[in-house]
């Protein structure tokens, strides 16, 4: 493989040009990532729409294909502006942007972006051609961004507060702007939720079950419904991407996170508020 070195404004110039609605294509010749058929029909549909959202039994994939999302805009969007964000920090920086930072690593387009902890933006462009990451902690983390491209990305939305999720909403109000929220189906309200039910019409929306995904090990799911039953709400949350059937919220240990093989489950219920 060879990174494209030269001239990159031409470069970027013929990038914008020949994958601007074909983020698979981008994926697959300029990152060397080969999505999953779920994860094609997500970026087709990210390139076709504003607003997409994903909900999904653990380790299908998801981030990897939000860090494709990310790379794919910052590249093929003239001064685009990209927010991620996430409900922690851990989340966030060790998660998602180290997931962008892995793909662009091996990409062809490495030598003219940089990766910082907070940014990566177009070398030479640092203030107008960037992506960005923030803790969906504070609407204010949110807002002030206006451009004519810009994306945000959510990742386990489920877990992004409604103060937070309004001010992206009120934010993203030009035409060409997009969101992209991805999560395990973790409570049964919010905007997350609402995406998936009562406003819907306004969304692509997209379903993905463990069981259909060659990233999950299936001796793992089958012992999680052993332990929790197939119709329980851990297995309907981690295994199916259902939403839970009682109106509880669940903020899963991030500190024990580990790949799905090798992780064991552990949950705090807390009532929604
Ligand atoms: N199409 C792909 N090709 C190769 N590797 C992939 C692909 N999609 C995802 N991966 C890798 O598989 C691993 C698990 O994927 P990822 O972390 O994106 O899953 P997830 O759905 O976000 O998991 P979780 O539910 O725990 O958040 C990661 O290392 C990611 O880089
Ligand atoms: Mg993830």
């Amino acid at each position: 493989m060879t990174a494209i070195t030269t001239k990159p404004y031409n470069v970027l110039i013929d990038l914008i040009e020949v994958y601007w609605d074909d983020p698979v294509a981008f994926a697959e010749d300029i990152l060397q990532f080969n999505p999953d058929e779920w994860q094609r029909n997500v970026l087709n549909d990210l390139a076709n729409n504003p607003f997409v959202s994903v909900r999904s039994g653990q380790g299908v994939g998801k981030t990897g294909l939000e860090a494709m999302s990310v790379l794919w805009y910052l590249c093929c969007r003239p001064n685009p502006k990209i927010v991620c964000t996430a409900p922690t920090r851990q989340q966030l920086n060790d998660v998602l942007w180290a997931e962008i930072a892995k793909w662009m690593e091996s990409s062809m387009v490495k030598n003219f972006l940089k990766w910082t902890k907070t940014k990566v933006y177009m070398m030479g462009n640092e203030e107008r051609w960037f992506a960005t990451a923030r803790t969906a902690t504070k609407p204010e983390n949110m807002q002030g961004f206006h451009e004519e491209y810009m994306l945000f990305v959510v990742d386990e939305a489920s877990g992004v507060a409604d103060n937070i999720m309004e001010a992206i909403l009120c934010t993203l109000s030009g035409a060409e702007n997009k969101l992209l929220m991805c999560g395990n189906p973790t409570r049964t309200s919010g905007v997350f939720y609402d995406s998936h039910h009562k406003d819907r019409q306004d969304y692509k929306t997209h379903k993905v079950s463990s069981w259909d995904s060659p990233r999950a090990s299936k001796e793992n799911i089958e012992r999680l419904i052993r332990k929790y039953g197939k119709d329980s709400d851990a297995v309907r949350i981690r295994v199916y991407g259902e939403f839970p059937k009682s109106n509880l919220m669940y903020s899963f240990l991030w500190k024990c996170r580990r790949p799905l093989q090798r992780r064991r489950l552990s949950f705090v219920a807390e009532p929604c508020i």
